[in-house]
């Protein structure tokens, strides 16, 4: 069955062009880049691309929703931005409380529930105040969950991850053999969310940055020229489609 989109007004677009209700990707991720060479571009300074970049994220949330999309994970701070100039770093670490100051009320409305990955305690306490207020506020939400990766790195996560099952392991209260992949990722921030089935990247690099690693083992990768900022809905349907052209084998035949 090809599903109706209705926010798309593409009368013509062909049958074989329109998205298939049945096979929309669980989880989406998103690694949001560009914004810097988007004010470049424009001779302004490389704030007024984050802030740009901060509508695109309330669009693109919108058309999750309504493509039905289960969890949407979006790349907001690597461990790895902090080598930025301070400046830059501190106006990027406000714009959660930002962006969830002017659109928390309609989160709320489309039902969509708040979580992140990555290592909350280090945020600033401004930034954890905002966000763990929205985790609270959404949490008893059952639409989409929109993940924000906040002073994320995968490595971090592993190593991590890795450190708490040895401890586990000395201390006996896990035995070598029950450790397994399954058991492996519980300690993951991703603990209980699906592995991504759809990776974006904007902004013309081929590259993960450091994101997640473990989790996009069989992800469909899809990358853009576009920068995050002018990333629009009908490319993230061009994403959806070119995810639902695809052929996942797993390794299998
Ligand atoms: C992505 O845009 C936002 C963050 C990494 C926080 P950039 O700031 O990396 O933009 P470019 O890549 O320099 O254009
Ligand atoms: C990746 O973008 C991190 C985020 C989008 C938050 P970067 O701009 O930091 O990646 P590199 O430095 O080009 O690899
Ligand atoms: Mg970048």
């Amino acid at each position: 069955m090809s599903m109706k989109i209705p926010f798309l007004s593409k009368q013509s677009k062909e049958e074989s062009d329109s998205l298939s209700e049945e096979n929309i990707p669980n989880h989406v991720a998103i690694i949001m880049d560009g914004n810097g060479r988007w004010a470049q571009k424009r001779g302004l300074p490389r704030f007024a691309g984050h802030k740009e970049g901060v509508s695109t994220v309330n669009k693109i949330v919108k058309t999750a929703v309504r493509a039905n999309v289960k969890v949407l994970t979006l790349y907001t701070f690597s461990t790895e931005n902090w080598k930025r100039p301070k400046q830059e770093v501190e106006y990027i670490l406000k714009l959660p409380k930002e962006f969830l100051h002017v659109y928390l009320p309609s989160l709320m409305e489309n039902n969509v529930r708040i979580q992140t990955i990555g290592d909350f305690q280090a945020l600033p306490d401004h930034t954890q105040e905002a966000v763990s207020y929205a985790i609270e506020k959404t949490k008893n939400n059952t639409g989409l969950i929109l993940n924000f990766a906040l002073n994320y790195g995968s490595r971090h996560e592993i190593l991590k991850a890795v450190k708490q099952i040895a401890t586990e392991l000395k201390e006996e209260n896990m035995d070598m053999d029950s450790l397994d992949e399954d058991t492996f990722s519980k300690y993951l921030y991703t603990k209980g969310v699906s592995d991504p089935d759809l990776l974006i990247r904007t902004g013309g690099e081929c590259r993960l940055s450091n994101f997640m690693l473990w989790q996009l083992a069989y992800t469909e990768f899809w990358f853009t020229d576009k920068l995050w900022p002018e990333f629009t809905e009908d490319i993230f349907y061009e994403a959806l489609l070119a995810y639902q052209q695809r052929k996942r084998r797993y390794g299998g035949i």
